[in-house]
């Protein structure tokens, strides 16, 4: 499963690099790198405005909705309600299942939660 990511700060490019590295596969894709992909992927991306999707994963998606299976998103747990709500966002809009929200740059606890998820998805 490749993994692409759209990082503003570096949280969320620190944790898809990590993951990649776990996977032994190919490097995580910055969104900007990522116009010709293969096959399915995973996004990461971050909470931006109030809840919000940032303006370059949503353009991102608008390309690139079919191979997309699942989402994972970052915030901050100060936001409260809105606390990484951007995959309850992509999730909805995209039918695609949250597969995990992080506080961050995420914990090892994260790392498995999706290391889990991709590991079920090849079986
Ligand atoms: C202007 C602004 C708005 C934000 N809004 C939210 C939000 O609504 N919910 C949330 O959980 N995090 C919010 N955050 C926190 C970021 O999503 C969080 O710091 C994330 O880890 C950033 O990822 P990045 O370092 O990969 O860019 C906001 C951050 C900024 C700067």
């Amino acid at each position: 499963m490749q993994l692409v990511y759209d990082s503003l700060t570096g949280n969320v490019r620190r944790f898809a690099e990590d993951l990649a590295r776990q996977l032994g596969g190919p490097p995580a894709l910055a969104m900007r790198e990522a116009q010709h992909l293969p096959g399915d992927y995973l996004l990461l991306t971050y909470t931006f405005g109030t809840g919000g999707v940032p303006a370059s994963t949503q353009a991102f998606l608008q390309q690139h909705a079919a191979r997309l299976r699942g989402v994972v998103s970052s915030g901050s747990f100060h936001w409260g309600q809105n606390f990484a709500r951007a995959a309850d966002v992509i999730a909805g809009q995209y039918g695609v299942p949250v597969v995990a929200k992080i506080n961050k740059a995420g914990s090892a606890a994260n790392r498995v939660q999706v290391l889990e998820w991709i590991g079920e998805r090849r079986a």
